[in-house]
């Protein structure tokens, strides 16, 4: 049986990606709180009682919460042999009015948005591969027109909450490339959807004054989250798997010319750095 990983799976783009994906594969959910996990699994078991999806409560805020959902996850793939980890889907996000760390220190959108992602991929890697599967992240359109920062990557001296948004979204497109450099050889494949504008709550939640205001005015004129969900289930499922790297309703898009092989690195070895980890090494013991 083919298992996919989704966080964010709780609500928005997420729910609807969990939604659709439960009908042919097992879905692994991720979602920082119980109750909207237990709402998201009821409504979808109440509409197709065949539906396969498992939830796992996680504020992937925190790295430590993430290598906790990664252990749950990795002990149900190894007590259930049969399933294989085809896809993770890296979602979650979140926008943030203030500068606000994780318990690490870490900028909250750059830690739920980039490093989240980072971290999991590199948990769950060993079981991708071993499934050829593939990794996609939940970008946006904004990344276009910002360049990293690299001197003060989490904006601690001058922040803006949509500088730090748009920074992040192009992190996910960095991290998709770094990643597909570093896979080539294994069959495995990484992307990035820009799901467009879609009426979620996104800028709603944990944020005030201007940012609720505007996020409430713009959500209006999105799309329902369930158009973009199927160019998800399109990356996954096609044989071959599509080339290139950033989709947007099931089409190659073109992404910034910030994406390049050096930026792409040069947030690899920071990331390795705040999570601790050597993708590296891990490779070679795989
Ligand atoms: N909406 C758009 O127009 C748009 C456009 C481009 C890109 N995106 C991207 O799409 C992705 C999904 O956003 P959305 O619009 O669907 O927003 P959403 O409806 O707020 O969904 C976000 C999901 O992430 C979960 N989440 C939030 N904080 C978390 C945390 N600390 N730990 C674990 N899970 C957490 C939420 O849980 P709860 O259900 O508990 O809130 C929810 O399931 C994001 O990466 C966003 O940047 C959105």
């Amino acid at each position: 049986m083919k298992a996919i990983v989704i966080t964010g799976a709780s609500s928005g783009i997420g729910f609807e990606i969990a939604r659709l994906l439960s009908r042919n594969h097992l879905v692994m959910g991720i979602g920082r709180n119980k109750t909207n996990c237990e709402k998201a699994e009821e409504l979808i078991l109440s509409e197709n009682p065949d539906a396969r999806i498992v939830y796992f409560v996680a504020d992937l805020i925190q790295q430590h919460e993430v290598n906790r959902v990664a252990d749950e996850i990795i002990a149900y793939l190894e007590s259930n042999k049969n399933i294989q980890l085809h896809g993770l889907i890296n979602n979650a996000g979140c926008v943030r009015s203030w500068y606000t760390t994780s318990d690490e220190g870490y900028e909250q959108q750059f830690a739920l948005n980039h490093l989240a992602g980072f971290l999991l991929t590199y948990r769950l890697l060993p079981f991708i591969i071993k499934a050829k599967g593939r990794v996609i992240m939940t970008g946006s359109q904004s990344h276009k027109g910002i360049k990293m920062h690299w001197s003060d990557v989490m904006l601690r001296k001058r922040y803006n909450p949509l500088t730090a948004y748009k920074q992040s979204k192009l992190c996910n497109i960095l991290f998709a490339k770094g990643l597909d450099d570093r896979l080539e050889d294994t069959g495995v494949k990484s992307y990035v959807v820009d799901p467009g504008l879609v009426k979620t709550d996104i800028g709603n939640k944990q944020t005030g004054g201007l940012v609720n205001l505007i996020w409430s005015i713009r959500k209006k004129h999105g799309v329902s989250p369930e158009v973009p969900a199927s160019t998800y289930e399109f990356l996954l499922e096609k044989h071959p798997a599509p080339p290139g790297l950033y989709y947007c309703l099931f089409k190659e898009k073109a992404y910034s010319r910030q994406v390049t092989s050096e930026n792409a690195d040069k947030l690899f070895s920071l990331s390795q750095k705040l999570c601790g980890i050597s993708y590296d090494r891990r490779e070679k013991r795989l």
